[in-house]
């Protein structure tokens, strides 16, 4: 047998051996296809029936104590290098520990959730549309025809098709889900939409990107008086003020007839906005009864049905609910803003958490 395969050198070489790397040159070193000791197995086929015996008995011993002891130095190395990892990973309980930050939510969603919360309860479902809009769910559905002055109220961003019928706009409000909402089902229908509404428009009251919540109730019974019922227990749970001072003053939308807005009376001492009582009259939303040719034109028979609707700015409401003063803040991205008006998010004593 070859001197190389002497059990104390190959105990010394795989001792040496300081990493796994090492080992595995020493296993084919070996017990490679070419190794030392396959070769040995290889060349029995050359020997006496006797010799065959003899010599393949020792190198069945000599491979297991070869593989014995590569699995032993194995371990060796794996351990020591866990050992090294957990001294180097070692915490040092002493040091200070690290901030960290919770998100808030945003005091629009945080509206948001509180007004679907209310409006829920009344048995309204949650509709969306896209913002992204045909001209004719954002203005001719709506009797807002072409040249209509009303368009002219709405700075709207058009995004301009090969004809006037193509033309796409940045939604301008969120009454065209009332559109999509009719042509696509049969009343009775009782929806609210929140979402992102556009304007061409940029100061302190006003953002170019706002949100707005609009609310359908079409049935062959509900009158103003029923609007105007839900709309007041909307406004005293949102505002939590149950004698809530407010006024309904008549106004016009081409989609609503007969129109109304929906004011509540406010004082401002020390420039601090007071809501719920005073002289002064803060405009809060529209609303009125769904024009019998906004029904036609969604197909729906106004002989036989009615019912009413309403818009408002989250905004707006938003920033009398919690006292806040620039609309700009809403989307500044600034993180002190948003940690001084956003909402815990573990906190569900004031919203559903949806
Ligand atoms: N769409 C109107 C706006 O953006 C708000 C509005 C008023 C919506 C009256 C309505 C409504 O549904 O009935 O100014």
């Amino acid at each position: 047998m070859s001197s190389t395969l002497d059990k104390n050198d190959i105990a010394n070489k795989i001792d040496k051996a300081s990493s796994l790397d090492k080992l595995e040159e020493l296993r084919i070193y070996y017990l490679g296809k070419k190794g030392l000791l396959t070769s040995e197995m290889k060349s029995l086929s050359l020997l006496s029936v006797e010799e065959k015996k003899e010599k393949g008995q020792k190198l069945n011993i000599l491979k297991k104590f070869l593989d014995n002891e590569l699995l032993k130095k194995k371990n060796i190395i794996e351990n020591i290098a866990i050992d090294e990892k957990i001294k180097s990973e070692k915490i040092d309980v002493t040091l200070p520990s690290r901030n960290f930050f919770t998100g808030k939510i945003h005091p629009i969603s945080q509206s948001i959730y509180k007004i679907i919360d209310i409006f829920a309860s009344m048995g309204f479902s949650v509709e969306s549309g896209p913002d992204i809009e045909t001209d004719f769910n954002n203005f001719t559905a709506l009797n807002i025809p072409s040249h209509h002055p009303a368009r002219e109220m709405q700075d709207t961003f058009y995004i301009g098709g090969e004809s006037n019928e193509e033309d796409r706009v940045l939604r301008t409000h969120t009454s065209p889900v009332q559109v999509r909402s009719m042509l696509d089902s049969k009343p009775p229908i009782r929806i609210i939409v929140p979402g992102r509404t556009y304007r061409s428009d940029s100061d302190a009251t006003h953002t170019p990107m706002f949100h707005q919540i609009e609310g359908l109730l079409i049935d062959e019974t509900s009158t103003m008086a029923h609007l105007k019922g839900c709309l007041i227990d909307f406004l005293k749970e949102f505002f939590e003020i149950d004698d809530l001072q407010y006024r309904f003053r008549p106004s016009y939308f081409p989609f609503t007839e007969p129109s109304a807005e929906m004011d509540i009376a406010f004082t401002k001492k020390n420039n601090v906005i007071n809501i719920g009582e005073g002289n002064e009259w803060l405009e809060i939303l529209g609303c009125g009864m769904v024009n019998p040719r906004v029904l036609e034109n969604c197909n729906i028979d106004s002989n036989k049905y009615q019912g009413f609707a309403f818009g408002m700015g989250i905004e707006r409401l938003s920033m009398l609910k919690y006292g806040i003063t620039d609309m700009r803040g809403f989307f500044d991205c600034d993180f002190r803003w948003i940690n001084h008006y956003g909402f815990s998010p573990l906190d569900f004593s004031s919203s559903s958490g949806i």
